[in-house]
């Protein structure tokens, strides 16, 4: 019964969820106060997951319940008469680019049949390289950025010139562009938003190729849910940042040389995934007010068929804003 209740696709229902959180935090686009966006997305989705017939449990969330009142790691969400799931959620990834006004600003959601979601415990950064299904098999995290950006390009058909890199702007990268840029490949950086980037090496309308550099660990996860049964890989490999994180890595009992895949990560194909654009980004669309109504631009998929679909909706805030406590 259990299994056949989570075949239904629920990554449909999922989009309402990040709508919601979009819907919720986009009112504070630009206002340069990243608490106040954060919290407008978690109420919203917290809010939003209780009409889901699932029995959810945060695996990924907020942090622990005494500094993170809602969506905290450990609690029960969902109407609670469905299939039992682990959710990782990421009410906004970008919360400086919502904040900031920035594009690439999203609402977004993973979750997986309860027991099949990597739980990345104390670790926060990782390494990660993602593509789309036709170089899945060629990307190797152990070898140089040049041999892994020759082989992709050959992959996809293209000159090593035509490919287009994902990566982070963060000091920390400033080596590894060079090095891309001394392979001959393009690369396009972004403040913020890898979970965006990597998705878009599997979105066939996008221009991206491949995502590489150090991002979160738990953007990983849920990435790794939206890419899963689609053909894309990603390979990741905890790369803590600090001695302490690297001590808790290991007191926690998780190996941090493993390079773990989409399918280490999320271990079921009964997983679904969705996201909604909060700022205008490449991979989304923002949030766009006319009159009374407000556009969104989500993006849902679903493990077991790899189907990825695109919604856009059309949001009456009035009527939203009556039916629930939150405001749209
Ligand atoms: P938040 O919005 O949660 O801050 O995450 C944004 C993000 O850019 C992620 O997409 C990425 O995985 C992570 O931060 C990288 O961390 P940092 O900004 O600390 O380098």
């Amino acid at each position: 019964m259990q299994s056949h209740l989570a075949d239904k696709n629920i990554a449909l229902d999922l989009v309402r969820v990040t709508e919601a959180a979009a819907l919720a935090s986009a009112r504070y686009v630009g206002l340069g106060d990243k608490n106040l966006v954060d919290k407008a997305a978690v109420d919203a989705m917290r809010e939003a997951f209780q009409s889901l017939h699932l029995r959810g449990t945060i695996v990924i969330g907020e942090g622990e319940k005494d500094e993170a009142p809602m969506l905290y790691t450990g609690e029960e969400v969902g109407f609670g008469d469905g299939p039992e799931f682990d959710i990782a959620v990421d009410p906004i990834d970008g919360t400086s680019c919502v904040a900031g006004g920035r594009p690439n600003g999203i609402a977004a959601v993973a979750i997986a049949l309860k027991g099949h979601m990597f739980n990345p415990s104390r670790s926060f950064y990782c390494e990660k390289m993602a593509v789309g299904p036709e170089a899945a098999n060629v990307i190797d995290l152990d070898a140089p950025i040049k041999d892994n950006v020759e082989k992709v390009a050959k992959a996809l058909g293209k000159k090593v010139g035509e490919l287009k890199v994902f990566v982070l702007d963060k000091p920390r990268h400033e080596q590894l562009i060079k090095d891309i840029h001394a392979a001959g490949a393009r690369v396009m950086v972004h403040s913020d938003g890898d979970i965006a980037g990597a998705l878009m090496t599997i979105d066939p309308t996008s221009d991206i190729d491949m995502l590489v550099g150090i991002g979160g660990t738990p953007e990983a996860v849920v990435t790794a849910c939206g890419m899963k049964g689609t053909g894309g890989q990603m390979l990741t490999r905890l790369r803590p940042k600090t001695e302490e994180e690297r001590r808790n890595i290991i007191e926690d009992g998780i190996d941090l040389d493993a390079i773990r895949s989409i399918d280490d990560l999320i271990t079921t194909d009964q997983c679904f995934f969705a996201a909604t654009g909060v700022t205008p980004g490449a991979f989304l669309d923002g949030v766009h007010y006319r009159g009374n109504y407000t556009l969104t631009s989500s993006m849902s998929s679903r493990g077991r068929t790899g189907t990825i679909r695109y919604i856009q909706a059309w949001h009456d805030r009035r009527k939203l804003s009556q039916m629930g406590n939150i405001e749209y």
